[in-house]
């Protein structure tokens, strides 16, 4: 991909932070400037993830709707699918990027919403679960290994700031490994790390979506 060409800056932040950027600036706020392929598969990731987090929310008994930080919201797509559910209408939403670009596309977008959008890697405030939806699919490092280790230690950020659990999708394959910038996981590796680092974990192949798994990771009490 001829964004990947020119010299990489160091830090695998700034890598993804710059790629996401041209890819945008490219596309616009449509799914092809987060890279994905189709608005149908953005959508079925964000249905199976959502349905993760509803269910988890009603065994829990904890009564009220959740509120849920968006973990790399990209152009606040998904506030757009919650907003189109009426089902979905209590939920709190916050949305929060590492580029910055990306948080004023969503404040350019959601102007009414524009404080509950923030640039970051973490949620700026305690909440129900936090969801990450394709954000650690693009895959600037050669190396298999470092990415799962970048992957769990961004969510370690996450997971003090997730009260009851987090819901993240992932492509995988049955050995880990990186495809034209892109990561698939082993999703028993991924099962078996998110069950030593935070709590309970469930795994769904997500429905008409080719590749992709959905966790659900909960609190154990
Ligand atoms: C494939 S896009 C998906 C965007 C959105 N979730 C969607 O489905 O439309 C991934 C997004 O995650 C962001 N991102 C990548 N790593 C991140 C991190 N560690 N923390 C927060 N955002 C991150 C990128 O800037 C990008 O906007």
């Amino acid at each position: 991909m001829s964004l990947f060409r020119s010299p990489m800056p160091f830090s695998l932040d700034a890598r993804i932070t710059r790629a996401y950027a041209a890819c945008l600036g490219q596309h616009g706020p449509t799914p092809q400037g987060v890279f994905w392929n189709s608005a149908k598969t953005q959508s079925a990731r964000f249905a199976a993830l959502l349905a993760a987090i509803s269910h988890a929310h009603t065994a829990r008994q904890s009564g009220g709707a959740p509120l849920i930080a968006d973990m790399g919201c990209g152009y606040g797509a998904l506030l757009g699918y919650m907003r189109g559910r009426p089902a979905l209408a209590d939920w709190g939403y916050r949305g929060v990027d590492v580029t910055p670009a990306m948080i004023r596309a969503c404040r350019a977008e959601f102007p009414d919403m524009k404080a509950h959008f923030t640039i970051g890697k973490a949620p700026p405030m305690q909440v129900d679960y936090c969801l990450f939806s394709g954000t650690f699919n693009l895959c600037l490092t050669p190396d298999a290994a470092r990415w799962q280790r970048y992957i769990i230690d961004e969510l370690a950020a996450c997971w003090q700031a997730s009260r009851h659990g987090m819901a993240i999708n992932l492509l995988c394959a049955r050995e880990p490994v990186i495809r034209n910038n892109i990561y698939y996981a082993s999703r028993d590796a991924m099962v078996a790390a998110f069950e030593a680092k935070f709590g309970n974990v469930t795994s769904h192949p997500t429905r008409q979506v080719k590749h992709d798994v959905t966790f659900l990771i909960t609190r154990r009490r």
